[in-house]
């Protein structure tokens, strides 16, 4: 339950576990969040037990409901239980089969499909690793698949296809998780498990073998996440904590990474060959929701200090466009939880393409970083709160350092100023804090508003994607409407949506930067047709209290850095908005943390 309680973001629809407890199948399973099963379970005891599945369910197949949740049972006394994430493509000609065959089902899921047919399969051969061997290579899609059988209490087998499962190692006792929180409270040794790979765990060691059944020789890796990272630590949700978290998390990140000359080093890319990554030509940065709008600062910083071309493209749109790729273009795929299938498939085609692909990843043994062809990992500590926080503070200073090692590289710059950038970057972790000790206004605002109908977000370079990023918060955790706008794109068309009253937050550049006088000018315009502007300024912007009726202000930093300080307000706005209305900053409707689905 510890372990499920620590992957609940992952999906929270409906949640199940099964055990062999005395010799016998033991399951419950709930619709809705976590807690009903522990309501569930508390009604109806289950006895000690030393093994057990459990699964935390985002629908894809079958609404969220008692019996689609996991586990399925199968087989005639219904000794198998099974858990599943991802989707099982050929589903209904399996379905067809059984039925023909007489099976009955008790769910809508395609998970139930898998469950009988490894139980049948094993009631015809007695061998269950065969039998499930046997089935897992009739099934098509994505699939981490756990069973356990009455007939095994020492025995469970899992499967994995374009879906997370790693392992963990302990001492005595051995765990399979969607990622590395299920466990890291009980070890730190982990393994993480191939594409196209079977687990036999027991308690007493760990087998690993292709769907071919050839034998595979697994790596071990310590995880550096702290167990106690995963905990609320006394705040009132993970959001808050996580929002808090982000000193560290910066700071974690830029650890080890910028020498006391301010210049950057990243070792850990030399899964790329230095004369090739000075050769790429074109950078294409693959990313979703939040991650996108760090890899649009990419974009800006990239261009700005390495003089590289880049574009962002959404990864579930890259794929599917036949896009131009060459040797020396440079693929970055930024992703929290290293699982996202839109991204994880951009990748796949890209190397497809004789492409180089580099992950900016929060996430140790995950399938992008595993797939790449060099990580470098932001050290944000498991996030938890399906909105991410800390996760993109963290991506944007990797970002940052990417920039600065390909400038240095290819001598963009002069290394005075890349030590000035590089030193400019130390400094962040504790503007960050800055930031957080002067938040009650924006936490007094957002309670005022929290029966505003729309909210629009202006920002120009990189005060757009944290314009962008400003909405999507409000939008998943607040359910109210918000866009992000280019703020020079406004007199284009969105300016009609300005009526009387309506609150537009603006994120101003520095007043040191050319743009400023322009979005003043923008502020003016909205203001002329009854807007009520909030700003987010740097600290001594004189203009920014002219125009808006509410200036929240920020340590002046470099202006492409600004996007870690300036989203901070806006990650605690929509935060105290959706309190304000009651709703659950951690677990938003409809949404899951990993989306393992394309
Ligand atoms: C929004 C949010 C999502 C994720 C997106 C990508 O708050 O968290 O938009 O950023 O689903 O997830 P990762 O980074 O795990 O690939």
């Amino acid at each position: 339950m510890g372990g499920l309680r620590r992957l609940e973001y992952r999906g929270y629809d409906s949640a199940g576990i099964s055990v062999i407890s005395q010799g016998q199948l033991a399951t419950r399973k709930k619709a809705g969040k976590l807690e009903n099963l522990v309501a569930d379970i508390k009604a109806h005891p289950i006895a000690d037990s030393r093994i057990g599945i459990g699964h935390t369910r985002w629908a894809t197949h079958g609404a969220p409901t008692d019996q689609n949740a996991h586990p399925h049972l199968g087989g005639q006394s219904s000794k198998l239980a099974l858990i599943h994430n991802g989707i099982i493509e050929n589903f209904s000609e399996l379905k067809q089969e059984l039925l023909d065959a007489g099976t009955s089902f008790a769910s809508e899921t395609d998970s139930e499909v898998a469950a009988h047919l490894i139980a049948k399969e094993y009631e015809a051969s007695k061998d269950l690793v065969s039998a499930f061997g046997k089935v897992v290579n009739r099934l098509h899609g994505a699939f981490t698949i756990l069973v356990i059988h009455e007939d095994f209490p020492d025995l469970i087998l899992a499967a994995r296809k374009n879906a997370p499962l790693v392992i963990g190692i302990g001492e005595g006792e051995n765990f399979l998780g969607s990622d590395v929180a299920a466990f890291v409270e009980h070890t730190k040794r982990a393994i993480s498990v191939g594409q196209d790979e079977i687990v036999i765990l027991r308690p007493s060691g760990v087998e690993i073998q292709g769907f071919d059944g050839h034998k595979v020789d697994s790596k071990e890796f310590t995880i550096d996440w702290d167990a106690s990272q995963a905990s609320k630590g006394g705040w009132p949700s993970f959001m808050a904590k996580e929002i808090a978290d982000q000193p560290q998390a910066v700071a974690d990140t830029l650890m080890g990474r910028i020498n006391s000359e301010g210049m950057v080093t990243l070792p850990e890319i030399d899964g790329l060959d230095a004369k090739q990554l000075m050769a790429i030509d074109r950078i294409i940065v693959v990313a979703c929701g939040t991650a996108s709008y760090a890899g649009e600062i990419a974009k800006y910083a990239i261009e700005k200090w390495a003089k590289i071309p880049v574009s962002v493209e959404l990864a579930h749109e890259f794929r599917y466009r036949d896009p131009i790729l060459t040797p020396n273009t440079l693929i970055v795929a930024i992703s929290q939880s290293g699982e996202t299938m839109d991204t994880l498939m951009a990748t796949r085609y890209a190397k497809e393409q004789g492409a180089k692909v580099m992950a900016i990843c929060n996430t140790q043994g995950a399938t992008l970083a595993r797939e790449s062809d060099a990580v470098v990992y932001t050290h944000a500590g498991p996030e938890v709160a399906v909105a991410s926080t800390k996760a993109l503070t963290a991506q944007m200073t990797a970002v940052y350092l990417l920039a600065l090692f390909l400038a240095t590289g290819r001598k963009s710059m002069s290394a005075p100023e890349l030590s000035q950038l590089g030193k400019e970057l130390l400094k962040l972790p504790a503007k960050v804090t800055e930031v957080l000790s002067s938040l009650e206004q924006v936490t007094d605002l957002a309670k005022k508003m929290s029966k505003a109908k729309t909210v629009l977000f202006l920002g120009r370079n990189v005060g757009f994607p944290v314009a962008m990023e400003g909405a999507l918060k409000l939008k998943e955790l607040a359910y109210i409407h918000a866009e992000g706008f280019a703020a020079g794109e406004l007199k284009h068309g969105p300016i009609a949506l300005i009526e009387q009253d309506q609150p537009v937050i603006v994120i101003l550049p520095s007043p040191s930067d050319p743009l400023h006088p322009k979005v003043i000018s923008n502020i003016q315009e909205i203001k002329a047709r009854g807007a009520t502007v909030i700003a987010i300024a740097e600290v001594g912007d004189k203009e920014a209290s002219k125009y808006a009726e509410n200036v929240w202000y920020v340590p002046a930093t470099n202006w492409l850095m600004a996007p870690v300080l300036t989203v901070i307000p806006l990650q605690v706005f929509a935060m105290e908005l959706a309190n304000a209305k009651g709703l659950d900053v951690d677990q938003p409707r409809n949404l899951a943390k990993s989306v393992t689905v394309e």
